[in-house]
Formats: C-alpha cells, structure tokens, sequence
C-alpha cells in the first residue's frame, strides 16, 4: 500500500519551501523505505531551492539523514526493518570503471530508488536521491548504510552528508597522519569536521582560519591549536610563522572560493597538500603562477563528498562517536520541527549555526 507523508517540497525556483502530502510506493527490488527520525539542513538544499542544481522542480529536500528501516522490496540483502541506517548519496554500483579498479568512493553510477516519489501525481526529484525532509523516504538499497542504534539520530544523520566532507577531506582525500600540521579555511560545518578529522588521525598542529570570531571559538573546541581571524591578518604569515616558517603539510579549503583557495595553495610547506572541499560557484577562476604550481611540488586534490565509502567509514566513525572519541553532538546547533526548514536556511546564510536539525 502506498504511503502518504509530510514532507518539505521546493516548488519553484528562488520560492519559500512548503509542507506538502506526498505519496511514495512500497519498496520495489533493491529499494528501502525508511522512517526519518532526523535530518540536517545543508546548503545543498538551498542550492536546490533557488535553481542552482538543475531546474527538475519539485524537488524533495533534506539528504543529511538518519532513520529506521521500515520496509525493504525483494532482494534487498544488507538492511533489514527495523535496522537504524544512516542515508548516503554514494550507494556504490561495483560495475562502473572506477569501482572495477577498486575504487568505489569514485563510483560514477550510484544508485538511487527506480520508483518515484510523487506530489498530486507529479514526479519528485529528491535532493541528492534522497529527500529526507520527510516522515518517510524512499531510497536504494545501498543508500542506507546501517550503524549501531546507539547513536543519536539528529548527530548520526550528519555523518551522511556535511560532516562526512569535512571529515574525509582531512582522513580520506588529505590523508593526514600522526604528526602533520593542517590549516582549514573556513569553519562551518564542513571545516570544522575537518578540524577533528585532522585531530583523529593525529595532526599535532591544527590552524583554523576564518573571518567570524565565533566560528574560530568553536574551531578550538573541535581541537583547532590555533587560529587566524584572516579579516585581520595575512593568513599565509600567520600559518607560517606557526609553523616555523615552513607551511602546512595539508591546507583545506572549505569555503569554495578563489581566495581562499589561494591562501591554501600559499600556506602549505614544500610537497604539501591542498584538498578543495568547499564548493565553488561555476564562474569562479583560481590564476596561480605556473612555476608555483611546479616549483611547490606536492598534490593538489578535489574531494568529493570526503572520499567516503559509507560501508566502510560511516559505521566506523559512528563508533567513535559512541567510544567519546568523535564529537558530533556539537555540530547539532539546534533541532528544529519540519515546517521550520525556511527558518534554519535564514540562520545558515546569516552563520548562525553549524547545523539546525529537523526531528521528526
Ligand atoms: N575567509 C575565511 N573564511 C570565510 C570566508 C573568507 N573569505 N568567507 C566565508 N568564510 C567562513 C564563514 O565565516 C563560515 O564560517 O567560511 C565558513 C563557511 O561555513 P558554512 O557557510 O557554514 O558552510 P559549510 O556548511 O561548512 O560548507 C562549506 O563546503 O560542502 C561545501 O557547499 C558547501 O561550499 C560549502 C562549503
Ligand atoms: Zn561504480
Ligand atoms: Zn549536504
């Protein structure tokens, strides 16, 4: 029997989103309904509102999520009801030439569910495949990636999209390591994941940079050792002279623009690495002297949702969050109800929160 829930729909382009009635159909093969008990807001949904992604109106918002298994379709192997499941956009095909090469945090085939979901009889095309801003959500198999129920929903959930970049791009795309010194650019949600992956994997000098005092205040609790209000100083001097003139080992960027992009470039040692986390807007250009790029050596690295491998890493990293050893609790700003997503888009572009997450 079909299922009819509440959910957040953006309608038209640049228009508040609305809660709706939307219908969605018993799990087919190889496809999960899932129970939303939390899901984060990201700006990739607000991307999605004002027609930055593409224009496939009406879209389902929220992918950041967490939720109980309530019902799968034939064949479905790795969840069963009842399972508490995290929600991925990286549901990895094993058939595409990146997954065949042992590479499937590349995957350029992921799957998302054959059937759709609708609102009065029209298709909905869900943010990243997922659409979690939803009492229900159907989604593939391999989407939902089961973690220890342990966890609490609203901090588990952020493993599935933000804090999984940030995250990664310290752990999987920088590979940071015992005894490297990292600068972050830019700590939001994205960068101060960065902060304690970096701290995860041993970094003895953490630099946060950014131009809001209060997002460098909680950079030090994520274990920043340093910090640089870049509004009112040099970033590149500052991080060299903490480093003993030398530059970082890693330098990322999770902003997404040409500026700090350069700064990053800039800031690390000889043979460093920069990783771009940050999304840039499609007319934004870097110019860097060539015989920088050369003459620095070292690795320059895009990563794409942190690298991650949501089999491999998300129930991971949900274990060191239950051992104490990884904070999630602290991304979680505010939790929210479903009809107040408008609100919390208001207080991310004003830098209020890290992350304001729906309970439902
Ligand atoms: N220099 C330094 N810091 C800056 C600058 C700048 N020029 N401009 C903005 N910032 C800081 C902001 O003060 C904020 O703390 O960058 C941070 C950006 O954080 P959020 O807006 O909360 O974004 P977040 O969710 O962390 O995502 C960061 O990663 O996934 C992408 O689309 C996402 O591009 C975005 C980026
Ligand atoms: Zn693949
Ligand atoms: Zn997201």
């Amino acid at each position: 029997m079909p299922h009819s829930v509440r959910a957040v729909i953006a309608r038209a382009k640049g228009e508040p989103v609305s809660i709706e009635t939307i219908e969605i159909p018993d799990p087919g093969p190889g496809e999960v309904l899932v129970g939303i008990q939390a899901c984060g807001v990201c700006h990739t949904d607000l991307h999605y509102r004002e027609g930055a992604i593409n224009d496939e109106f009406p879209f389902l918002l929220g992918h950041e999520a967490a939720g109980i298994v309530e019902e799968v379709g034939e064949g479905v192997a790795n969840v069963a009801p009842g399972d508490f499941v995290i929600l991925n956009w990286r549901a990895v095909c094993g058939q595409c030439r990146s997954c065949q090469r042992g590479r499937p945090w590349n995957c350029f085939e992921t799957h998302n569910a054959t059937q759709k979901m609708t609102l009065d009889g029209q298709p909905l095309s869900p943010a990243l495949g997922i659409g979690a801003f939803a009492e229900k959500t159907l989604v593939a198999a391999g989407q939902a990636t089961k973690v220890n129920p342990a966890a609490r929903p609203e901090a588990a959930g952020l493993i599935g999209c933000g804090v999984m970049a940030g995250l990664g791009a310290a752990m999987n795309t920088g590979e940071v390591g015992r005894g490297d010194s990292v600068a972050v650019f830019g700590c939001g949600g994205v960068g101060n994941a960065a902060i304690e992956g970096s701290r995860l994997a041993g970094a003895h000098t953490i630099i946060a940079v950014d131009i809001d005092p209060r997002k460098l205040e909680l950079a030090r609790e994520f274990g920043a050792t340093h910090t640089v209000d870049s509004s009112k100083e040099d970033p590149i001097e500052a991080i060299r002279a903490m480093t003993g003139g030398n530059g970082v080992d890693v330098a990322i960027e999770a902003i997404g623009l040409p500026s700090t992009y350069e700064q990053a470039f800039y800031s690390r040692d000889l043979a460093g690495t920069v990783v771009l986390v940050g999304v840039p807007n499609p007319e934004a250009k870097v110019e860097l002297p060539m015989i920088e790029v050369f003459g620095r050596g070292g690795t320059l690295k895009s990563s794409w949702y942190g690298d991650c491998l949501p089999s491999r890493d998300f129930p991971m990293l949900i274990d060191l969050y239950l051992q104490g050893r990884l904070d999630l609790d602290r991304f979680v700003s505010e939790t929210i109800d479903l009809d107040q997503v408008e609100e919390a888009f208001e207080k991310m572009e004003r830098g209020e929160v890290l992350r304001s997450v729906v309970v439902l």
